[in-house]
């Protein structure tokens, strides 16, 4: 029985030297226990930090014989005074004083945990995950926890004071089209009809703006049914807007302004007006619609100044109208053999899959050397350089096949180089806006139009009139957010014309019985006074992830799913009984 009504008067990151002297209760988990004969050291932890309790043998022997028996991760309550440390511990705010325990209570004992609860802990990501509550006990995934709850804060006290309302909208709807597979949830008061979780909330946030609603945001749950992968889980968080009468400046303007806020907030940083980058650009200089500009080496074309020799490679690609193009890495002309073939291997392997790679090294003594220098004179391989801007020291590295694969591999080539050659500063940031990205993509395998985004993004005014003729070339009025090479932001402004919409179905093959099933509630709505409207929404927790300095989004989820979309604690997904599945009427294959 517990005789106070409360257990704890501070918490462990809580005492300092001015309270030397007073008498308090701390309640925490056992993070250490020091033995030291006459004396004992327990480290008690909780969220807000750690404190060092002290047990003497001199004078209180059999208190001292109950601390000597707390395992690691013990649950207790000490009382007892706080006194100045002899031996002070200038790491943490409380390493100066220390409580000199006169009561203990244990409150649990625990079992061995399967790893230590430290930033630096023994456990491989599988057991942590296994057992993420503990997880959750290292002091780096609760700050994470913590940053995450304060950018949301944040952000709706941004949102808030711009007016926004926060609208929720269900989770069991009718499948919105991002791109993924839904998730299904069977009906059991209509056997053999489903549900589709959403991917996002994209269709709904544009009913609110036909409602009238102006200015919506929600921080939403998306459901996608998709390859995982470092950035993605099947279930993620968005912060979801959307705005009325507002064209794209309006929205680019309130959205910088909110991301400038989070991290003024969050992190005391002032980032600078973000770049407007059109997509082009970033696939020609970048090769990579989410380049990361914080270190810069451009992707530069080389055809007008390779061509004209004996060397069929690059001539055949002139012909077939492909492209030739390298990056400068900049002081790296005594790259070794070695080191250029893993190079070579990097863009060879087959995923990336181009025949090679061409290197001219601008020596220090002055000299060139390059693996084509028997079909090149010095003076046409200072003309490459000279597109490239090499000086001495410096390594160029050319590829040449299809335009979009030279674009690709010599963009992730960039990114491998920076790695290598340590060119990222961690500390900087590097937040900009894409735009003018592209209404249509061709089909990887047929070539059709298919959309870039969603179907619901308006067509740049100035490129309507390629609309019919050649859909591949209107550009959308769509935006992404990249952050330090991460998309944290997509969004677009939408047709709000119900002719347009209907249209853009149409070519993307839609039939008039598809699109009556899928989109008919929408176009219906659309007839009855649909203002114009754009919006768009944060992965937040790609964001959270970049602020937090974690690997992967699994680092600032609570309860992630691994890459097969198991929930490793849970043991989810599960098998269910027949008689569940006879209810909602699914019989398995
Ligand atoms: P989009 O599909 O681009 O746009 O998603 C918006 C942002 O959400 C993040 N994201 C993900 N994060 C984690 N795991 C995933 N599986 C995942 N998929 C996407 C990305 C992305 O930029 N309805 C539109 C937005 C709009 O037009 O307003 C949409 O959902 O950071």
């Amino acid at each position: 029985m517990q005789s106070s009504t409360y257990y704890r008067t501070h918490h462990c990151g809580e005492l300092r030297m001015s309270d030397i002297g007073k008498t308090v209760s701390l309640t925490g988990w056992v993070n250490k226990n020091r033995d030291q004969g006459g004396m004992i050291f327990i480290d008690l932890r909780d969220r807000y930090g750690i404190t060092q309790l002290v047990f003497n043998m001199d004078t209180n022997a059999p208190l001292c014989e109950e601390a000597r028996k707390l395992g690691r991760e013990y649950v207790i309550l000490a009382t007892g005074t706080v006194a100045e440390r002899s031996n002070k511990n200038q790491n943490i705010p409380t390493g100066e004083i220390e409580i000199i325990v006169t009561n203990l209570s244990v409150l649990n004992a625990a079992e061995l945990p399967p790893f230590t609860m430290d930033d630096e802990t023994d456990g491989g990501e599988e057991l942590r995950m296994k057992y993420r509550y503990l997880d959750l006990r290292r002091p780096q995934m609760q700050k994470r926890l913590m940053l995450r709850a304060q950018m949301l804060k944040a952000v709706r006290t941004y949102l808030d004071a711009e007016g926004f309302v926060e609208i929720e909208t269900p989770n069991l709807i009718k499948s919105t089209p991002e791109g993924a597979r839904d998730f299904l949830v069977p009906s059991r008061l209509q056997p053999g009809l489903f549900y589709a979780l959403p991917q996002s909330p994209q269709i709904l946030k544009q009913l609110l703006m036909v409602s009238g609603m102006d200015r919506y945001y929600q921080i939403a749950k998306c459901f996608r049914d998709e390859d995982l992968r470092g950035d993605r889980q099947p279930e993620f968080t968005q912060i979801d807007c959307e705005m009325s009468f507002v064209r794209q400046e309006d929205v680019w303007n309130m959205f910088e302004g909110m991301t400038k806020y989070v991290f003024k907030q969050t992190k005391n940083i002032d980032l600078p007006d973000f770049l407007r980058l059109p997509y082009k650009e970033a696939i020609q200089y970048y090769g990579s619609d989410k380049p990361d500009l914080r270190f810069d080496c451009k992707i530069i074309d080389l055809n007008d100044v390779v061509g004209g020799t004996e060397f069929s490679v690059f001539n055949n690609i002139i012909t077939s109208n492909g492209l030739i193009a390298g990056i400068n890495a900049k002081g790296c002309s005594e790259y070794s053999r070695k080191q250029i073939d893993e190079l070579t291997e990097f863009v060879k392997a087959p995923h990336r899959g181009v025949g090679g790679l061409i290197y001219i090294k601008f020596n220090q003594d002055g000299t060139i050397k390059s693996s084509v220098d028997k079909f090149y004179s010095v003076e046409q391989l200072t003309a490459i350089g000279n597109k490239l801007n090499a000086q001495k020291g410096d390594l160029i590295l050319i590829i040449a096949d299809k335009v979009n694969k030279t674009r690709k591999v010599l963009g992730e080539l960039r990114l491998e180089m920076a790695k290598r050659e340590n060119w990222i500063d961690k500390n900087a940031w590097s937040v900009f806006w894409v735009v003018d990205m592209p209404l249509f993509e061709p089909d990887e395998n047929t070539g059709e139009p298919i959309f870039a985004h969603h179907p619901f993004c308006s067509p740049h005014p100035d490129d309507f009139q390629y609309m019919d003729t050649e859909p591949l070339r209107v550009r959308a009025q769509s935006y992404d957010l990249v952050m330090n090479g991460n998309e944290i932001l997509s969004g677009s402004i939408r047709v709000h014309d119900k002719t347009l919409q209907e249209k853009i179905f149409t070519i993307l093959g839609f039939s008039e019985a598809e699109k009556e099933k899928r989109f008919g509630f929408m176009v219906n709505a659309f007839k009855y006074g649909a203002p114009p409207h754009g919006g768009c929404a944060f992965g937040f927790d790609r964001w959270v992830m970049l602020m937090a300095g974690g690997d992967t989004i699994r680092d600032v989820i609570p309860f992630p799913k691994n890459n097969n979309g198991r929930d490793m604690m849970m043991d989810a997904p599960g098998d269910v009984d027949n008689e569940q599945l006879k209810i909602v009427g699914v019989k398995l294959l």
